[in-house]
């Protein structure tokens, strides 16, 4: 779906996370989000702390986890958990998510004790696998999944030819990239969580993701392993909405 503007992304997806997580907890009584660093989501988050959606969300069900995240602190700036802190669990205009439901990646906690990344990873996964429903290939089923798209075509932490795709692992260490800003070692969910997501939402703004975007969604499948494929088309799939504004759809064949 293209969208004149990224306020108007913003809205649609906003609404969209707030059904995905209100429909879940009234299933089963808990929603587990997936979230997504970038600068995109941050407009969702001041949406999601606003009426009408804050009341249309029972927030005490409500789980936090993110898909990845950079090997830093949670109050490192360039941490995916920051804006969650600023903007959806801010303490004067947040949302009541109880504070033992958020589940950053234990990146601070593994700097500080010099615990590493691996351990991170390892960590993390275990934590998802014990807390989060698992699907009969036993991956956490998380309902939502929020993706954001590089420049370069990656999800998640998941650059082109990583080693996380194909991986038995649940959660990887992803040296820091070199092609790619910023250059931070990063954690990561192996992408076959979208393999068993309940809904994935993928946002691309700007026109500097046009090219890729059109390639991700209208070119020819890539085998997203090759130095030279492209992980965003792990989420070109039924269960996933793409919702672009203007600008990233500029290049597309079609725009529903
Ligand atoms: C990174 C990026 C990346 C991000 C996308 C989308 O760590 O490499 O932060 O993972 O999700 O680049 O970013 P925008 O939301 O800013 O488009």
């Amino acid at each position: 779906m293209v969208f004149a503007d990224p306020d108007l992304l913003a809205d649609a997806a906003a609404g969209r996370v707030a059904d995905a997580l209100a429909a879940a907890a009234a299933e089963r009584g808990r929603a587990d989000l997936a979230t997504t660093g970038g600068s995109t989501p941050a407009a969702l988050y001041v949406r999601l702390t606003s009426e009408p959606l804050r009341s249309r969300v029972p927030w005490a069900a409500v789980h936090v986890w993110w898909g990845d995240d950079r090997y830093v602190p949670r109050d490192h700036p360039l941490s995916n958990v920051f804006a969650v802190d600023e903007i959806l669990l801010d303490e004067a205009h947040g949302v009541p998510i109880p504070v033992e439901h958020v589940h950053p990646w234990p990146a601070g906690r593994a700097i500080a004790e010099e615990l590493g990344p691996a351990w991170c990873a390892t960590t993390y996964a275990a934590e998802a696998r014990e807390q989060v429903p698992l699907d009969p290939a036993g991956l956490p089923s998380f309902d939502l999944v929020l993706l954001g798209i590089g420049p370069d075509g990656h999800l998640l932490s998941v650059f082109p030819g990583s080693p996380a795709i194909g991986s038995d692992e649940l959660a990887l260490a992803i040296p820091a990239p070199t092609h790619i800003e910023p250059h931070l070692p990063r954690v990561t969910f192996n992408p076959s969580i979208l393999d068993a997501a309940g809904a994935i939402l993928a946002m691309v703004t700007g026109g500097a993701k046009a090219e890729v975007l059109a390639r991700i969604l209208d070119g020819p499948r890539l085998d997203p392993a090759a130095s030279k494929g492209l992980p965003g088309q792990l989420a070109r799939r039924g269960s996933a909405s793409w919702l672009v504004d203007a600008a990233a759809g500029a290049r597309l064949r079609s725009k529903g």
